[in-house]
């Protein structure tokens, strides 16, 4: 089981923040939202970290699935304690799959690259592919057609600019991009462009540029996609987040480059915006960039992660060290 949780520290989280804690008991694994990592301002009622959690509570199920693992699964198992988010107990053994075999391959592989884009257009039978993926984990892709590109790009403008006149947020958010932090925590300057990217929809500020070189490259073959859901309550963002990284890995698998984009659902009122583009779909949690990898590209810098010894919350919890 503590392996496990040691490979959910690969997944995805909201600047890095990796707001998760893990409790290993005998054959059972919980997961909990670790507020003391949730950003206050800029995301008042978690719905980015408890998304981040559901991706890696993905990684999670991936890890155990590959180690023959039937597991039976219950979201937010205790309604007393809505920061406990999932728990998980081992149930019998089963064959090993292929993709649950590369799934977790793929685990140490995915990142989230930002510089700009291949200009090769995703194949249409590969965007069925990643929607169909997103659909089996209780989630929604919608594809936007040009029009509503123009639409996302007004809304992230407006996001962007009112972020940036908020100075707790500036605050808050620049605490986590570049500067010095302990190894392993928010995102490193080298995963971080030089300059500014030529895209149609703004990308993060964050504030200073970093140290990845960025080609003068357009993102015009860009694909983006609406992450969401029939609700807007914490297990949504939780599925949501399992959906995220299911959709990651096959991408990745697929020669795909995914960027989420969280600035417009941040903001309530372009979140809002993007509802009427989902025009009754569901309700908006996260917006993902998706990109052709190029063959000639060199891989882009990698974010570190927490060691595991310095994961205070996998080590506190970890109850009956002799069980898987
Ligand atoms: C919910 C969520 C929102 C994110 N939003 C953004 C974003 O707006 N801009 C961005 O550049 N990266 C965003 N990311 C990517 C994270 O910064 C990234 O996952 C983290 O730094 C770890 O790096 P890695 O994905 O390369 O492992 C987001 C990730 C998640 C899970």
């Amino acid at each position: 089981m503590s392996d496990a949780a040691t490979m959910a520290v690969h997944a995805p989280s909201i600047h890095h923040t990796q707001p998760w804690r893990w409790r290993v008991s005998g054959a059972e694994l919980d997961l909990y939202l670790d507020r003391s990592r949730a950003f206050d301002v800029t995301d008042p009622d978690s719905r980015l970290a408890i998304l981040s959690c559901g991706a890696a509570l993905h990684h999670a199920l991936v890890s155990l699935a590959a180690d023959g693992w039937h597991t039976v699964l219950a979201r937010m198992p205790d309604p007393q304690h809505p920061d406990h988010l999932a728990r998980l107990r081992l149930d019998r053994r089963v064959p090993v799959s292929l993709e649950a075999r590369r799934h977790r391959q793929t685990i140490g592989l995915r990142h989230t690259d930002r510089r700009p884009t291949g200009s090769t257009p995703i194949d249409a039978d590969e965007l069925t592919a990643v929607v169909g993926v997103v659909k089996s984990a209780g989630a929604g892709l919608h594809i936007l057609p040009p029009d509503q590109v123009l639409e996302l790009a007004c809304a992230a403008d407006q996001a962007q600019r009112a972020e940036n006149e908020d100075l707790t947020w500036q605050t808050e958010v620049n605490y986590w991009p570049g500067g010095t932090r302990p190894p392993g925590h928010g995102i490193p300057d080298a995963a971080i462009p030089d300059r500014a990217t030529r895209t149609t929809v703004p990308g993060s500020d964050f504030g200073h540029h970093g140290d990845l070189p960025v080609s003068a490259a357009h993102e015009s073959a860009a694909t983006f996609a609406i992450l969401y859901g029939p609700e807007d309550g914490a297990a949504d963002w939780l599925r949501a987040g399992e959906a995220l990284s299911a959709v990651w890995l096959t991408a990745t698998e697929l020669g795909m480059s995914v960027l989420p984009l969280s600035a417009t659902i941040e903001v309530a009122v372009t979140r809002n915006r993007l509802r009427h583009l989902l025009a009754g779909l569901g309700h908006p949690h996260l917006v993902l960039r998706l990109t052709t990898g190029e063959p000639a590209r060199t891989a882009a810098a990698r974010t570190p992660r927490r060691l595991a010894d310095q994961d205070r919350s996998l080590r506190m919890h970890r109850i009956s060290p002799g069980h898987p």
